[in-house]
């Protein structure tokens, strides 16, 4: 009975996403895979080429330049933190791995090659987050965890909606990691955790100014109602899930001496960047100013 019911929910959930996605946005998604359409339109084609070709070449430098934590220092956290800091790391850490397979063959399908190799850098920047994560939790004196009802949620939804949509949840996961692990960084005074999330936190930022980008080649051909809808949807998305990881990490960062409203004013604040980045000129939100500054300068 559970299971017909656990498959009832997905088959509905992912039928309203797909009805969503295919029959609001179904003309300019049609136009978008149009290859033509991109060599009539130079803008357009300079904009995606730029831009994916670009955030290609972040991504293979930004993997020569990851000094990595001195993990044989002395830890300086408190023991009777360690292990609540660790459960709730081993549970981030779980969430970072995977190996993008499903994600990267329905990319295949409808993007250029530069955005597939950045898309596949993308990928394995989120597998080294997991492999930090692990060396965090493993100096707090933590395990790791192979499964969590949290991550079974996050990777069910994802599925649920196709492509584009684990796309946005990825995104989403990306500004409710961004609070998480700014708060942890706050809270703790240990050099090698904090060199990781820092490390962690200046990929991040990235990350949420990648997707800004290859948002915004789609949300040029959105009318004003498809982009309230759009923007509706996300907003509730966020929202929930900046509860559900306040469920399951709240422990932790009330710990470290953070309350709800700075976990959820920070996340919201990532969330409101985000949209304002759609709605701007520049192509990228703050956090990846170099990158967008190349594109600017091109552009003008
Ligand atoms: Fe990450
Ligand atoms: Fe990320």
């Amino acid at each position: 009975m559970l299971s017909f019911l656990s498959s009832a929910s997905r088959n509905s959930a992912h039928f309203i996403i797909t009805l969503f996605d295919k029959v609001i946005f179904s003309n300019h998604t049609a136009i978008i895979q149009k290859k033509e359409y991109h060599h009539s339109n130079p803008i357009y084609f300079s904009i995606q080429s730029m831009n994916s070709s670009s955030w290609r070449s972040y991504y293979e430098s930004n993997r020569l330049n990851r000094p990595e934590p001195g993990w044989q220092l002395p830890c300086h956290v408190p023991d009777d933190l360690r292990k609540v800091i660790a459960l709730s790391l081993s549970h981030f850490q779980l969430g970072e791995t995977g190996g993008g397979t499903f994600l990267l063959c329905e990319a295949a399908r409808e993007t250029d090659a530069d955005d597939l190799a950045a898309l596949t850098l993308f990928v394995r920047e989120e597998q080294e987050h997991a492999r930090l994560l692990a060396r965090m939790v493993q100096r707090l004196g933590g395990a790791l965890i192979c499964r969590h009802w949290t991550h079974r949620l996050f990777k069910l939804a994802r599925r649920a909606g196709g492509f584009r949509f684990e796309i946005q949840m990825l995104l989403t996961a990306e500004i409710v990691g961004t609070a998480y692990y700014e708060l942890v960084n706050a809270g703790t005074n240990d050099t090698p955790l904090n060199d990781a999330l820092g490390l962690m936190l200046r990929d991040e930022a990235r990350h949420v100014a990648f997707h800004l980008d290859r948002l915004r080649l789609r949300w040029k051909t959105y009318l004003p109602f498809e982009r309230a809808l759009w923007s509706l949807q996300f907003q509730a998305l966020v929202l929930l899930a900046v509860r559900i990881a306040w469920l399951d990490h709240g422990r932790c960062l009330r710990v470290l001496g953070h309350t709800w409203a700075d976990f959820a004013t920070r996340a919201r604040q990532v969330a409101i960047d985000f949209l304002d980045g759609l709605n701007t000129r520049t192509l990228s939100c703050r956090g990846c100013r170099t990158e967008t500054t190349k594109i600017e300068n091109a552009l003008t």
